[in-house]
């Protein structure tokens, strides 16, 4: 949610830290701040709501040399999207950002208001500088002073803390993603909520263990040193070199991000097979099928869970093994029925998904096996899990997920592959090759008739609502489809089982409401009826189904004609293509901020 970076180091910190948060912008935009230490050792704050653009225009004509910093991207949680709410908060020569929630913040509020603390926010975040600030008005180091204050908060959360008096950095966390990095050949050392924003400038990654207290310091011969929660030095961390390349951030040719990112798929698609059948990825892609568990528990949230589905689906036909698909923010709370034998499947395409995470812990504190969909390389959930398959759809910017799905799909049913012991077979591997290529193929060829989608969009975007509705493997792209419509275009929409409309939702329909029909080759006729009854109601009907189909056409208000052949399987994955094209173009006549929609972060690292 938060973005965060730190630097100490000769260079201009300013700069850096702008350049780190200005890659995690699109996972929290809601307003932008840095604080650092100038060239008269005097601890200096900016800070501004909205993008980090707001910010940087404040700094424009500023003159400063700074060599120490830190700095924040917000996703609001206590308090509105204003200025004095934004990261940093100062008092007494301290500094600090925060990524998480501090569950207990309104209690320790009341106690600090009442022993005289000024708060200036409504943040909880303005709690734990309460707090740092009392313990070292006791008298306390900088150290004992973070320690102390730590063991009071409770909820998920990372801390960065900038002190003027002693010019030192401090980070710690528990539950919330945490980085640390140096560049030894000039003497910098970092700090970020994400190891992307550090990428080309750590050469070294080090990722701590909860309550480990990072210290970062020009004075440090390691330019960072680590302690536990008592003080005394420790190595609970995880280090790894910095394997991350900034890579292409720019859109290119593209509007937006999403466009982008949805034009990149059918590439996408051929490199994931190009790796995993022919490429260094078979062998982790047969670990991955080593253990043939009783059942798998698919935790995930948002359009991640709606992969899971269909992942569920490829392990039942293909591999007849039980699957209970569920939202990770459900089954952690829920004392799920976890057996000896059974294996958690985790999808994420950050790997940072706080209530995925806690999934994953409860599945390994019952200990099952955790296996891993993600996208992202050295994650918390990559570093938590047993095994993990890397999806390797690259950096997604667009907040709104369309190639990260399109490819936890995609590795699932690899996955499913690699149960079987088909996976030895070069011809079953070739044959799966050939499949996906044909699937990539067809995608060119969609987006090819992307203005056909954008005439469709141009009239129905004005509608009040819209169902999305699929039966069998067509119910969960009913469910994204719907899910993009509504976070980037901001239009009431809502995926449905097709044969589950006239159980109650049939008495929303009227000729403002578009029924958005998705019509596999598979259960047509049923389909076909449901499309029917909305019909006669007086629905508008945009049926997206099997090409040159008299009967779809004629029933349709709009009738959007794609061709399944050869696909089987595959073929939910197909039509979403075409949800999330429209669901673009609807945004884009909206008007809506494509790539950053309102109130959304691209991760979500609270619960
Ligand atoms: O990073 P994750 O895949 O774990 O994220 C899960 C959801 O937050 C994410 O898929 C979200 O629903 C997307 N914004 C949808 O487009």
């Amino acid at each position: 949610m938060c973005g965060i970076v730190g630097h100490i180091g000769p260079k201009d910190s300013v700069e850096i830290v702008l350049e780190g948060l200005s890659r995690l912008e699109y996972r929290g935009y809601d307003s932008a701040g840095v604080s650092f230490i100038d060239e008269n050792d005097s601890l200096q704050i900016y800070k501004k709501s909205g993008k980090l653009e707001n910010l940087k225009g404040l700094l424009k004509d500023k003159d400063y040399k700074a060599r120490m910093c830190i700095g924040h991207t917000r996703w609001a949680t206590h308090g509105e999207v204003n200025d004095v709410n934004s990261h940093p908060h100062m008092k007494d020569h301290i500094s600090i950002v925060h990524n998480g929630i501090i569950e207990n913040a309104s209690s320790l509020r009341k106690e600090l208001a009442a022993e005289g603390y000024d708060f200036k926010s409504e943040t909880d975040s303005e709690v734990f500088l309460a707090l740092i600030t009392r313990e070292l008005a006791a008298g306390k180091e900088f150290k004992q002073a973070m320690l102390d204050s730590f063991k009071l908060v409770e909820g998920h959360s990372a801390f960065v803390v900038l002190n003027e008096n002693v010019l030192e950095i401090m980070s710690i966390k528990k539950g919330a993603p945490l980085v640390c990095g140096i560049n030894t050949v000039d003497s910098e050392a970092f700090v970020s909520s994400d190891p992307y924003a550090l990428a080309g400038m750590a050469s070294q990654l080090y990722f701590p263990a909860d309550n480990v207290l990072c210290h970062l310091s020009a004075k440090n011969k390691n330019l960072i040193n680590f302690y536990d929660s008592e003080g005394n030095p420790t190595d609970d961390f995880m280090s790894k070199k910095q394997d991350m390349s900034v890579g292409p951030t720019d859109k290119g040719q593209f509007e937006h991000f999403m466009l982008k990112e949805i034009h990149e798929q059918p590439e996408l698609i051929r490199s994931l097979t190009q790796f995993y059948f022919h490429g260094e990825g078979l062998e982790s892609l047969k670990k991955a099928g080593e253990f043939v568990p009783s059942k798998f528990h698919i935790s995930a949230c948002g359009t991640a869970y709606y992969a899971g589905l269909l992942v569920r689906d490829f392990l039942e036909m293909y591999n007849k093994i039980p699957c209970s698909p569920e939202l990770a923010s459900e089954f952690r709370y829920r004392n799920p029925l976890l057996q000896k034998g059974e294996s958690g499947l985790f999808i994420s395409q950050s790997g940072e998904t706080a209530d995925t995470l806690a999934a994953q812990e409860l599945c390994t504190n019952s200990e099952l096996k955790t296996l891993s969909i993600v996208n992202v390389d050295g994650s918390t959930l990559f570093r938590n899990c047993d095994n993990n398959l890397l999806i390797r759809a690259g950096i997604e910017i667009g907040v709104a997920s369309t190639k990260a799905f399109t490819q936890q799909a995609l590795t699932g049913r690899l996955l499913s592959l690699a149960l079987t012991k088909e996976l030895n077979d070069e011809a079953s591997r070739v044959k799966l090759t050939a499949k996906f290529s044909l699937l990539a193929e067809k995608i060119d060829h969609l987006i090819s008739r992307s203005e056909e989608i954008k005439v469709i969009a141009e009239s129905i975007h004005n509608h009040k609502g819209f169902f999305y509705t699929g039966r069998g493997v067509y119910f969960p792209v009913a469910l994204e489809g719907a899910l993009k419509l509504k976070e980037i275009a901001y239009v009431h929409a809502e995926g449905y089982a097709a044969g589950e409309l006239k159980h109650g939702p049939i008495a929303m329909i009227d000729e403002d409401m578009v029924n958005v029909a998705l019509v596999g080759p598979e259960l047509f006729e049923k389909t076909v009826s449901n499309i029917q009854e909305i019909k006669a109601r007086k629905g508008v009907i945009l049926s997206i189904g099997p090409k040159d189909n008299e009967e779809l056409a004629e029933l349709s208000d709009y009738y959007f004609g794609i061709d399944f052949d050869g696909l089987d399987e595959l073929s939910p994955i197909y039509i979403n293509i075409v949800n999330q094209l429209l669901a673009y173009y609807i945004a884009k006549y909206k008007g809506t901020d494509i790539d950053k929609p309102r109130n959304l972060a691209k991760s979500v690292t609270v619960e």
